[in-house]
């Protein structure tokens, strides 16, 4: 059974009639452009094939009725015309609710509905499965109303829902690329203005995702904690954002700063400007300019970021083993395990799953990695 089979399944099963329509949204891989996105600065994600999809209907009252998959087909409701409150034994309702607070805050007037919720994008791994849960709640629920919202509007609402009423200060990466991902695509998103460029991912190059399986401790703490050492490096320089600053500036400064904050500014500036010029190394297929920027960014994330882990290192050094100069692979995500992206020829794709599954016990603890060869895909829609 397919996973719209099985959502339906159990749409039925909840609640006795037949979903009148589908919406999903999907998970994400960052090609590079790490903790740049609170910075006002440039990302390059794209979407994946893995994804969350919601099974709906209208109701005739006020009243969102969910269910969802992952969580044994757990059932969570509330009212429309009421403040929503968080729920404690519901956790990932408070996505729903969030979304629907938001949409609220900003005057829409919402319709009740019945929403089904399953998705495939692993959960805690670093590849957005919370960013696409609010982008296809926050398209089902002004669609379901009627109301037209722009995608960009729908990322900045699921960001807005996080932020508030979920308590992760995440940026507007995961959410942008979730609502306005196109297939076979990378995204370039100035996280200042929002503008995006498409860049195609050459036709031979295949995105490998690499989930160490490591789980991911303290991670919202280790992310504000560097978000908060951004703000205080950018408030040094009396700019708005880090994305203000120049690599020149930043070194002739260096004295006035602890040595922490710099290695930390550091890190930001220079992505930024790997990122600049990863996308002009995309467009032209040039992977290997791309292994080239991606092996630095893992080694000032690794090194002045602070945010991976051994074992995260080790599948890139077992990756680069096989690729050589031809194409790049680095840690994805905010950090602290999670995943690793790889950006390769198709015809290397076998020789890195062997390697992985051969040398990553050495570095892992006896756990298993996950490998996943995705296409770049079309972000949220109607199906
Ligand atoms: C998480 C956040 C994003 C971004 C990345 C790091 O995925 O949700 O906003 O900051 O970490 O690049």
């Amino acid at each position: 059974m397919n996973q719209q089979q099985t959502l339906t399944e159990l749409f039925e099963k909840t609640f006795g009639h037949q979903p009148t329509h589908y919406f999903q949204a999907p998970g994400r891989v960052n090609l590079i452009g790490e903790h740049t996105d609170y910075n006002d600065g440039f990302v390059l994600p794209c979407a994946i094939d893995y994804q969350a999809m919601i099974a709906t209907s209208p109701r005739d009252d006020q009243k969102v009725v969910a269910t969802a998959h992952s969580y044994d087909g757990q059932v969570s409701e509330f009212e429309l015309s009421l403040p929503v409150s968080h729920s404690e034994e519901a956790f990932w309702s408070n996505y729903v609710r969030g979304v629907a607070t938001v949409l609220m805050e900003k005057g829409m007037s919402l319709k009740g509905v019945n929403i089904a919720i399953i998705g495939n994008v692993p959960q805690g791994a670093g590849l957005s499965s919370s960013a696409c849960l609010e982008v296809v709640t926050g398209l089902t629920l002004t669609r379901m109303s009627g109301l037209d919202v722009s995608l960009k509007e729908l990322a900045l609402i699921g960001q807005k829902a996080e932020n508030e009423f979920v308590g992760c200060k995440c940026g507007i990466m995961d959410q942008m690329i979730s609502a306005c991902g196109k297939e076979d695509h990378a995204m370039l998103l100035d996280c200042r203005s929002l503008d995006t460029r498409l860049v195609p991912i050459p036709q031979n190059a295949a995105v490998v995702i690499i989930n160490s399986n490591v789980k991911r401790g303290l991670v919202d703490s280790e992310y504000n904690t560097r978000r908060a050492q951004c703000e205080a490096a950018a408030q040094h320089f009396g700019v708005k954002a880090l994305r203000d600053i120049t690599l020149d500036q930043l070194e002739a400064s260096q004295s006035e700063l602890d040595e922490l904050t710099y290695r930390r500014a550091r890190h930001v500036v220079t992505e930024n400007d790997r990122t600049l010029a990863a996308a002009e190394a995309l467009a032209r297929g040039d992977l290997k300019a791309m292994g080239r920027l991606m092996a630095e960014s893992h080694i000032s994330m690794r090194d002045d970021f602070e945010i991976t882990v051994p074992a995260i290192d080790g599948i890139v050094d077992i990756v680069k083993a096989v690729i050589g100069s031809e194409g790049g692979v680095r840690m994805t995500g905010g950090g602290f395990g999670g995943c690793v992206v790889a950006l390769i020829p198709e015809e290397k794709v076998d020789a890195v799953k062997q390697a992985v599954h051969e040398h990553y016990p050495t570095y892992s603890n006896g756990l298993v990695a996950d490998i996943y060869v995705c296409r770049a895909s079309q972000g949220a829609g109607e199906l």
